[in-house]
């Protein structure tokens, strides 16, 4: 685990609005923790690739004491270390974002490549809620924010384990939040659908419907999230549709969701005024 010195000539002082942010080096966290900067909380960022650029870019667009830690949470040892330095810097707003996809038929996807999402997506939150839940309950305040997806709402032929992991997710959150009822510690699930971010890439989906399809601005997912968590409300869904998306997946039966997710996931042809069909 490699720490990035914070900004301050004093060090590394408690602030009661510090926040922590997983797989904030790009995407929907890293633009968290530029508008949780933004609000004047102090940022920590957590990821396991380009954590130095990502607290570079975010001092200079915010000005503030951004510092970093990278960490590769699909393992114990760096969730650990994720949770001792947010019990050094007292953070108190936590965004456990960090996730990755992995589409295509399940005879095909390497098991490696699920098992680690399972371990980035499910286990290392679980691990790190485990570690921080007790400080933030000892405290009597804290904000969970859990990045979950609208892929929740529905089973997903060919995008599977993802949507199980966030399926996972959100039942987590919502559970955990009912138990900490009364402690000062709020749990906000986020339901985001389809987010400009390098995610499609790095799943190899950028040729499904789903991939060519018009998606939202990080900022604008991070701006109704952190929104949200201030608020301490329970649920919010962000993006294109994506209130549409969550009534249509509790209308359907399943079999019938099913199959309507699972087009989104498919091969498919880009829409016709898109930049990329050109
Ligand atoms: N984009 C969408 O349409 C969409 C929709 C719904 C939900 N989401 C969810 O939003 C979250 C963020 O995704 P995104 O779209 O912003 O994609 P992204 O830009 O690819 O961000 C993924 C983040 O996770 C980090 N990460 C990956 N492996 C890690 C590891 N082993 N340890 C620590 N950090 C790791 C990445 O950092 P490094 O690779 O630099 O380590 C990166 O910061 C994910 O949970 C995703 O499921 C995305």
């Amino acid at each position: 685990m490699t720490e990035h010195a914070p900004l301050r000539a004093d060090g590394p002082a408690a602030s009661p609005r510090a926040a922590l942010v997983t797989g904030a080096s790009s995407g929907i966290g890293f633009a968290m923790a530029r508008e949780l900067a933004q609000r004047g909380y102090d940022v920590l960022v957590v990821a396991d690739r380009g954590v130095d650029e990502a607290v570079h870019r975010l001092r200079e667009h915010t000005g503030t004491p951004v510092t970093g830690l990278q960490a590769d949470l699909t393992l114990p040892a760096g969730v650990e270390a994720t949770a001792a330095r947010a019990r050094d810097l007292e953070v108190r707003t936590f965004v456990l974002n960090a996730g990755v996809g992995v589409h295509g038929p399940f005879l095909h996807t390497p098991l490696q490549d699920e098992l680690r999402l399972v371990d980035l997506n499910v286990r290392s939150v679980v691990h790190l809620a485990h570690l921080v839940v007790p400080d933030l309950v000892a405290a009597g305040s804290g904000r969970i924010v859990v990045v979950s997806s609208i892929a929740a709402t529905m089973p997903a032929p060919l995008f599977g384990t993802y949507a199980a992991s966030k399926a996972f997710l959100r039942s987590f959150a919502w559970s955990l939040r009912g138990e900490l009822a009364g402690t000062g510690v709020s749990v906000t699930t986020v339901l985001p659908s389809g987010t400009r971010t390098p995610f499609f890439r790095a799943a190899e989906m950028e040729r499904t419907h789903i991939g060519r399809a018009p998606k939202a601005s990080p900022a604008m997912v991070a701006r109704r999230a952190v929104d949200a968590l201030q608020d301490g409300r329970a649920e919010v869904a962000t993006g294109l549709q994506a209130k549409a998306l969550v009534a249509i997946a509790r209308l359907l039966p399943q079999p019938a969701r099913a199959a309507f997710h699972g087009w989104f996931y498919a091969p498919g042809a880009p829409p016709p005024s898109s930049p990329s069909s050109r």
